[in-house]
């Protein structure tokens, strides 16, 4: 068995990760990024569309995974899309060199400054609203779409109908920034380049248009010439040596998902970026199988970000339905944070299902009252978290959804989901490694001397908004004073 002997390694190519390599090229170091997911744009292979999910869709599954719609057989294959299902949760995850940015909406939301003061009330919040946060959204090409071309545009009748209803019910709404390039946008509905929004891609991935991680930060960081990523490479233990440094037992995978190679890698500096549930699963496995010490916060604090899914069917006779041609990327939401009794946010989120099905679809965000806790037996992770978690979150969907009708007419989307609610569908977990619990102030993990926590895990459950432009700017800062401290000197 060969081992291979290097000064930093990053696993996983997320947020944190392409954030953290592309700090550490910048300033000359030498990085080795492993992810267990394909690269994508290496590989040449298409993504799929809602409509028409190949094999290039889930993750070594043998049915395509969406919430809705999984009536396809597939052979097995290192696929894009992700889900973990535990007890009274499904976690859904991005695969592949970019990781979450392959698969997600793209919404690019700055948290509320108070509630971010709140859940950070140690961090600078003055120096991140007039830094980190602009950088973030810099670095991740981060725009807004022009009001006249969402007006015009029949691909956006669903968010204007969802915004005419939640004025109509008393709500506000907002305007949600994307990192979807909206002038290719513009140019797709001119039929001027291939579509992509206007084709239902997004969670199988987007063929063009969408700012993934691997057009930004990873692309950036690859140009410096310092970055090699070692993709099909998943790390399955970490163990500290007596020296401080890592050994790491990776496995390289085929697009089957089967073994091709046993590999060992050796490492002086190591950051864990391979998202909240990879990162915690790293972590408490390597601790079972071989003592890698951990502190007694890791699996603690963690939270679904309050994400409770919800609709409503029968939109169509005062609105007219929600359109048969749907934009995959979203734009709008109901901004209901304010609120003391039923604090929450909404995406106005799409159903691209190819005709007017006269339903709205919501992706509500709520704080989350009562946090969960991940562990490790039997070998699997286990969340602590059931209906007592969601509770609140349930009463305001309800609440939401009863003034939604009583302003507009429509039902309760039971045709979507059990009783008109998804309580179980989590696209945000965050926490169970949280910064300045779990890690220092700045992501280096206690009773460590060199191994950092650089992604959603450091995000204690909840953040308000969608969250990856806070874990760009968490990763940012953290990143800026372990390097000013000489962290991987
Ligand atoms: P992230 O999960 O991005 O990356 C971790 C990487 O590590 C993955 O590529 C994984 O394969 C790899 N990895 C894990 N374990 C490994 C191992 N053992 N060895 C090697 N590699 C390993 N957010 C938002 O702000 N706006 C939005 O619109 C959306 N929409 C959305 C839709 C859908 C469908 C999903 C699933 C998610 C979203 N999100 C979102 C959430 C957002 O994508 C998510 O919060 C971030 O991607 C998390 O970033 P991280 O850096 O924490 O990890």
């Amino acid at each position: 068995q060969k081992e291979i002997d290097v000064p930093i390694i990053i696993i996983g190519s997320g947020y944190g990760g392409a954030v953290s390599a592309l700090r550490l090229c910048e300033a000359g170091k030498k990085v080795i990024m492993l992810e267990m997911g394909l690269n994508w744009g290496k590989s040449n292979l298409p993504y799929s569309n809602l409509l028409k999910p190949g094999q290039s869709s889930a993750w070594l599954k043998t049915k395509s995974i969406a919430p809705f719609l999984n009536i396809f057989s597939l052979k097995p294959f290192t696929g894009v899309l992700d889900r973990l299902d535990f007890e009274h949760i499904n976690i859904w995850i991005g695969r592949g060199v970019g990781g979450g940015s392959l698969v997600n909406g793209g919404m690019a939301v700055t948290p509320k400054e108070s509630y971010f003061k709140e859940i950070f009330p140690d961090l600078d919040a003055q120096k991140f609203y007039s830094f980190y946060f602009p950088l973030a959204r810099k670095e991740l090409k981060v725009n807004v779409i022009d009001e006249q071309f969402l007006q015009d545009c029949p691909f956006y009748k669903f968010t204007r109908v969802g915004e005419g209803e939640a004025h109509k019910a008393g709500f506000k709404t907002m305007r949600v920034p994307n990192v979807y390039d909206f002038d290719y946008m513009e140019k797709e509905y001119k039929n001027e380049v291939p579509r992509s929004a206007f084709n239902t891609e997004v969670i199988y991935g987007n063929n063009h248009g969408k700012n993934s991680l691997d057009k930004t930060y990873l692309k950036k960081a690859l140009d410096t010439g310092n970055l090699e990523i070692l993709d099909l490479h998943s790390v399955d233990t970490i163990k500290l040596n007596d020296d401080k440094t890592y050994t790491l037992n990776v496995q390289q995978i085929d697009t089957a998902g089967k073994t091709v190679a046993d590999k060992v890698f050796h490492c002086k500096k190591l950051i864990l970026a391979a998202g909240t549930m990879g990162t915690l699963k790293l972590l408490l496995h390597s601790n079972a199988v071989n003592n890698f010490p951990i502190n007694e916060s890791i699996g603690k604090n963690w939270g679904n970000n309050g994400n409770f899914m919800t609709g409503r069917n029968w939109v169509k006779p005062l609105s007219g339905g929600t359109g048969a041609k749907q934009s995959t990327i979203p734009v709008g939401g109901v901004d209901n944070w304010d609120d003391p009794d039923h604090p929450f946010f909404a995406e106005i989120a799409p159903l691209p299902m190819g005709m007017d099905v006269a339903t709205a679809l919501y992706l509500q965000i709520n704080r989350v009252d009562k946090k969960g806790s991940v562990s490790y037996s039997n070998n699997q992770l286990t969340i602590d978290w059931d209906e007592s978690n969601t509770k609140k979150m349930r009463e305001n969907a309800d609440y939401f959804i009863k003034k939604m009708n009583k302003a507009n007419g429509g039902t309760r989307a039971h045709l979507l989901f059990n009783n008109g609610f998804g309580a179980n569908i989590c696209y945000h977990p965050l926490g169970g490694c949280v910064l300045g619990e779990a890690t220092n102030a700045f992501g280096k993990l206690k009773n460590h001397d060199n191994l950092f926590v650089l992604d959603g895990s450091l995000i204690p459950g909840t953040i308000g908004v969608n969250p990856f432009v806070t874990i760009t700017a968490i990763t940012e800062y953290c990143m800026d004073n372990l390097m000013k401290q000489n962290e991987f000197a």
